[in-house]
């Protein structure tokens, strides 16, 4: 049996300045005396040279496909190694929406990642009306085919499943419904990519304090993918401690 990386990682989307990083320093050092669990921070790219030092991980929230050159606004893999990440987020329901990336732009994106020496943590999910049409499992099928690189093994990649109907809502699947989803997921993933049943798969989706114990215990949830409860250490820092005690 393998022994899969359990992550606890925050995703402070479009928050944060530098006075918060004092939460920052406060989540490390909870982060640096659970050593079975790693503790990430995907932080706004400004803050990530800023954050570096504390003692948790970093990470970025997205990246440009290319190594570099014409493309205003974005940011390179190299640009985040730079400044002190390690992990990127990819394909988050947020940049899927918003910003109209497609499974292959994730795909490339991913790549772009690994060549920086990143680990790249791809996002999935489906929507409320697939959600409700039964389609959850076809969705997620669809992305892993399409957004999860062939090479991806659990030193490059970590997966994260996100309902975006539970992103920032409150409202999560039931807790035998996320177990249940994510042994499909890994199953899918070890259909697709050669050990891919091996690599981490985050819950991601209104984790908080409340309800992490109880996810986290789960055989196939190998941590969370958290956003509103990781920028602040008092409501994070419960969580991490969950992971760790799961
Ligand atoms: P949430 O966000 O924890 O605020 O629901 C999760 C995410 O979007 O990664």
């Amino acid at each position: 049996m393998t022994t899969r990386t359990r992550i606890a990682a925050g995703n402070w989307k479009m928050n944060g300045v530098a006075a918060d990083l004092a939460e920052v320093e406060a989540i490390a050092a909870t982060g640096a005396r659970t050593s079975e669990v790693v503790t990430l921070l995907c932080l706004p790219a400004t803050l990530i040279d800023r954050a570096r030092g504390y003692g948790v991980s970093l990470g970025g929230q997205t990246l440009h496909a290319a190594k570099s050159g014409a493309h205003t606004g974005d940011i390179s893999g190299q640009m985040l190694v730079d400044a002190g990440a390690t992990y990127v987020i990819v394909g988050h329901s947020e940049r899927r929406t918003d910003h109209g990336e497609s499974d292959a732009d994730i795909c490339a994106q991913a790549g772009a990642a690994w060549a920086a020496g990143l680990t790249a943590v791809i996002c999935i999910g489906e929507t409320e009306a697939q959600y409700r049409a039964g389609e959850t499992l076809d969705v997620l099928r669809g992305q892993i085919a399409g957004s999860v690189p062939q090479g991806a093994t659990p030193g490059n990649t970590v997966i994260a499943y996100e309902p975006v109907w539970a992103i920032g809502t409150g409202l999560t699947p039931e807790v035998p419904e996320i177990q249940s989803v994510h042994a499909e997921v890994r199953a899918a993933l070890g259909t697709h990519v050669g050990g891919g049943e091996n690599l981490s798969v985050l819950y991601g989706g209104s984790v908080k304090a409340a309800n992490a114990s109880e996810i986290f215990a789960l055989e196939d949830v190998d941590g969370g993918l958290v956003g509103g409860a990781s920028l602040k250490a008092a409501d994070f820092v419960p969580v991490i401690e969950a992971l760790a005690a799961s």
